[in-house]
Order: structure tokens, then C-alpha cells, then sequence
């Protein structure tokens, strides 16, 4: 099969691409390096020649909300248009466990991406997630005050991107399936422990205060809003074993 992986370069766009390939399947990466910019539609058309299926994990880092609605729906529009010029017949987007509800920040973004995908005539499967084993180095890098690194307060079950990519891939190849059971990890955790855990593992040895982001992220954040709910799959790689592999 021929799959183009929107942000086949991101947290787990690598996986992705990487698993695919070890499936034998033929893989084309849709990020600006690569030539396509997804919120412009430039260099897209040409990308999708003779492709069956597009895997969308493309992301910005933004906690405004008009910026995430921005992104995700330009990017969602661009790849659906062109997917439909292409025959591509299946798509496949990564959306996040616990976006329901929330007026505010990325996750209205991700509704909008969700909203798309569903009415499109692209054939589609939308498969939540919660945060990955690496949202932890991603909080430790972009949650700061000048020197001072934050460790925000969130209850969450994070999963292994390597794991989310694998799953993304079988439905890939098992072919449209609408909105699927959500993955999330095998353990609940505090991610300001993970922060702090990564951070110490880093060699870093400065003080990091947990502090609750403010507003209604901040709320979802600690009210367990981002936890999957008991229908769940769940993955095998803890927050431990994944943290005692990183080099
Ligand atoms: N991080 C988490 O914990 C988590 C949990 C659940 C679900 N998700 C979802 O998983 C998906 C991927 O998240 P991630 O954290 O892996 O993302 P990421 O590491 O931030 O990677 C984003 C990818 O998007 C590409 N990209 C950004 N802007 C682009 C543009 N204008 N044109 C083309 N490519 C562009 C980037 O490549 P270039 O910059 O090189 O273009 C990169 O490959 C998102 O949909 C996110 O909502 C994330």
C-alpha cells in the first residue's frame, strides 16, 4: 500500500513512518522539509499521486484557540480536497481522548479537525489518544518562566507514541472504520511527576514547581477530563519502562 503521513517527522509521525515501512507498505511524508505545506495546500497535489491512504498526525504548538482552529482546519480542508482529487481512499486522523466539552485552547482545534474528517466523502477512521510518554521532554522544553521550568498539574494514562504509531498503521491497513475504540496507556500518572522524573533522568537537577495552568485547560487538566473511559484499549509500555529506554 502507498501511505502518506501528514507530519510523518513529529513525536510520532517518526513511528509512524518507520512502522509502515517495516510493514512493507510504500511511504510518502507530507511536512514542510519534505516539500508540502499543509496549511498553504503548496506542493500537496503532487504528493498524493497514486496514494491509498493518508495518515493526518500533523500538529502546531499553540494553547490559543483560534490558532488551533486555524491549523487544524486548513490542514484538514487542504488534505481533504486533495485527497478527494487523488482518489485516495482512506483517511486517517489522530485525534486525543477527552476533547469533548472543552470550549477553550488545542482541543477546540481538534473538534474542528474531528468535524471535518466525519463529513468529508473521504472515506475515514478517527482514532483518540491520550498524551504520549513524550509529552513529558515536550512539557519539560515549553513550559518555562524565563530560566524556570514548570511542571504543570495533570491527571493523564499516557501511551508510547511507538505504540500509537503501531496502531495507527493497522488501521491503515484494515481499511475505514469510523470513529474506533480510544488507546490510552496502561497506568494513570501525574504529569507533573512525569516532568519532573524526565527532567531528573535529563541530569538536571534545578527546582520545578508544579503548578495548575489556569483557566478551563488547567480545570479539564486536573478533573481527570483527559482520562479514557473503561471501554478503552490500552498499551503496554509504562511511563517507567519507557523513561529507562531513552538513552
Ligand atoms: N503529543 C501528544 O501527547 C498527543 C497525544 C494524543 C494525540 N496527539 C495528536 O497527535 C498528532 C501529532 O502530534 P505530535 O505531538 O506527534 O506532533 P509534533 O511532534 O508537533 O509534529 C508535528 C508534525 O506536523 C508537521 N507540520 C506542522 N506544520 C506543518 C505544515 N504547515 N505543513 C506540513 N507539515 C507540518 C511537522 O513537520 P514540519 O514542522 O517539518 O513541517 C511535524 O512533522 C496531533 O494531531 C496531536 O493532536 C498528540
Amino acid at each position: 500500500m502507498k501511505i502518506a503521513v501528514a507530519g510523518g517527522t513529529g513525536r510520532v509521525g517518526a513511528h509512524v513512518v518507520e512502522t509502515a515501512r517495516e510493514h512493507g507498505h510504500e511511504v510518502v511524508v507530507l511536512t514542510r522539509g519534505n516539500g508540502v505545506d499543509l496549511v498553504s495546500g503548496v506542493g500537496l497535489a503532487p504528493a498524493l499521486d497514486g496514494v491509498d491512504t493518508v495518515i493526518d498526525v500533523a500538529s502546531v504548538t499553540t494553547l490559543r484557540t483560534e490558532d488551533a482552529v486555524a491549523f487544524f482546519s486548513a490542514v484538514t480542508r487542504n488534505l481533504r480536497d486533495a485527497e478527494a482529487s487523488a482518489a485516495v481512499g482512506h483517511h486517517v486522523a489522530l485525534s486525543i481522548v477527552g476533547i469533548d466539552g472543552a470550549t477553550e485552547g488545542y482541543y477546540v482545534g481538534k473538534q474542528a479537525q474531528e468535524r471535518l474528517v466525519e463529513a468529508s466523502a473521504v472515506p475515514w477512521t478517527i482514532l483518540r489518544a491520550t498524551q504520549f510518554h513524550e509529552f513529558a521532554p515536550q512539557m519539560f522544553a515549553n513550559a518555562k518562566l524565563g530560566p524556570l521550568h514548570l511542571a504543570p498539574k495533570m491527571r493523564t494514562q499516557p501511551i508510547a507514541a511507538r505504540e500509537v504509531a503501531d496502531r495507527l498503521v493497522e488501521l491503515a491497513e484494515f481499511g475505514p472504520s469510523g470513529r474506533v475504540t480510544d488507546l490510552a496507556g496502561p497506568k494513570e500518572e501525574s504529569l507533573s511527576d512525569m516532568v519532573k522524573a524526565y527532567a531528573r533522568a535529563t541530569g538536571y537537577r534545578g527546582w520545578i514547581p508544579a503548578i495548575p495552568l489556569p483557566g478551563e485547560t488547567g480545570r479539564r487538566q486536573r478533573d481527570g477530563s483527559a482520562l479514557p473511559g473503561p471501554g478503552a484499549q490500552l498499551g503496554h509500555e509504562t511511563f517507567a519502562e519507557w523513561l529507562a529506554g531513552q538513552a
